[in-house]
């Protein structure tokens, strides 16, 4: 980070902290958008249709972010995923998700920040946003630990159907859910996992904090809904007729993730897990 950068930090982090806690208040004030109709006319995904999916092309940048990937796949964002200003990316990701305008800064400021850019003139390729430790980590859900699979654009298929066959909720039609108790199993589960397997594993107690966050948007913005995360996780794809299952008007502010983030971090117990190998290998 920049000197500039450095100073004006501490100042940026408490005005987004008072603007999304603003913005919290008035989603508790203002009606919700009804189902079916947060999407306005004449941007992608309005009535549920999305752009059209195509798939990476050799030499196309991806991340270890399946749902950024899905931007690009539908050229929501360049489909390259090449030289892409974060500015673009704050809007984009509001008007495809939903997330508060307040979150739709602060993680693209946090991405120029490690990548030493400026948030306001810098740009970027997919893959940067990959960088090891920075909000990429061990222990992930999608994907196997760097250390071990260098290549972080696409999804681990084998994992991905780990933790979505282990949905143990159901929607009112019968289709499986993902719930907060499933989700804190799975994330316990793959750090145990990537502990034993990985001899370069690291953990953090922040990284642990972005891990599940960055996982408790299966159960927001998608409702935890398996149907729809299927598609996303495995080709990084956009269901037909999606739209984000959070309909307040500001959309998704950090505060009110916070409420799913830390019930799912609190609930993650490595050491039942290993409890419980240890249980079997003794039989
Ligand atoms: C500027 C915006 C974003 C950036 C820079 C970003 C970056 C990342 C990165 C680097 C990872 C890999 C973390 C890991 O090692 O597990 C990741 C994972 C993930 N992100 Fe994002 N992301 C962004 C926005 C979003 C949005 C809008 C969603 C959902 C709507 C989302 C959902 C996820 C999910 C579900 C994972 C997989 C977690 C796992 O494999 O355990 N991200 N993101
Ligand atoms: C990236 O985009 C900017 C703005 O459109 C353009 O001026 C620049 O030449 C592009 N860079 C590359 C490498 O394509
Ligand atoms: C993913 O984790 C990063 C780590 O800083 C965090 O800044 C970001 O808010 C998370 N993204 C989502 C959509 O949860
Ligand atoms: C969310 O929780 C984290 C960890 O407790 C805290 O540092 C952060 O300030 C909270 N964010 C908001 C917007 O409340």
């Amino acid at each position: 980070m920049g000197l500039l950068q450095k100073l004006t930090k501490p100042f940026i982090d408490i005005f987004v902290l008072v603007w999304d806690f603003n913005l919290l208040l008035l989603n508790f004030v203002l009606p919700s958008y009804k189902p079916g109709h947060l999407v306005p006319e004449g941007q992608a995904g309005h009535g549920g249709k999305w752009p059209e999916y195509i798939p990476p092309k050799e030499g196309d940048s991806r991340s270890a972010c399946p749902m950024i990937n899905a931007m690009a796949n539908h050229g929501i964002l360049p489909h390259d995923g090449k030289n892409i200003s974060f500015k673009e990316l704050n809007t984009k990701l509001r008007q495809t998700f939903n997330f508060a305008p307040s979150f739709c800064f602060f993680v693209p400021k946090f991405s120029a920040d490690f990548l030493d850019r400026s948030y306001w003139g810098g740009r970027f390729d997919l893959a940067e946003l990959s960088k090891h430790n920075a909000i990429e980590h061990d222990g992930s859900l999608t994907r196997q630990d760097v250390a071990i699979v260098p290549d972080q654009a696409k999804p681990d298929l084998e994992l991905v159907d780990q933790l979505l066959k282990e949905a143990t909720g159901t929607m009112p039609d019968g289709s499986p859910l993902l719930t907060k108790r499933d989700l804190s199993l799975a994330l316990s589960k793959r750090r145990y996992a990537a502990r034993k397997s990985n001899p370069a594993y690291t953990e953090s107690f922040f990284h642990n904090m972005f891990g599940s966050s960055n996982s408790s948007t299966m159960l927001t913005i998608f409702g935890g809904r398996v149907n729809d995360l299927t598609p996303m996780l495995t080709e990084e794809r956009f269901p037909d007729n999606w739209e984000p299952r959070i309909l307040g008007r500001f959309g998704l502010t950090m505060a009110a993730f916070n409420a799913t983030v830390i019930p799912v971090e609190r609930g993650v117990d490595v050491k039942k897990i290993e409890a419980s190998h240890a249980a079997t290998e003794a039989k």
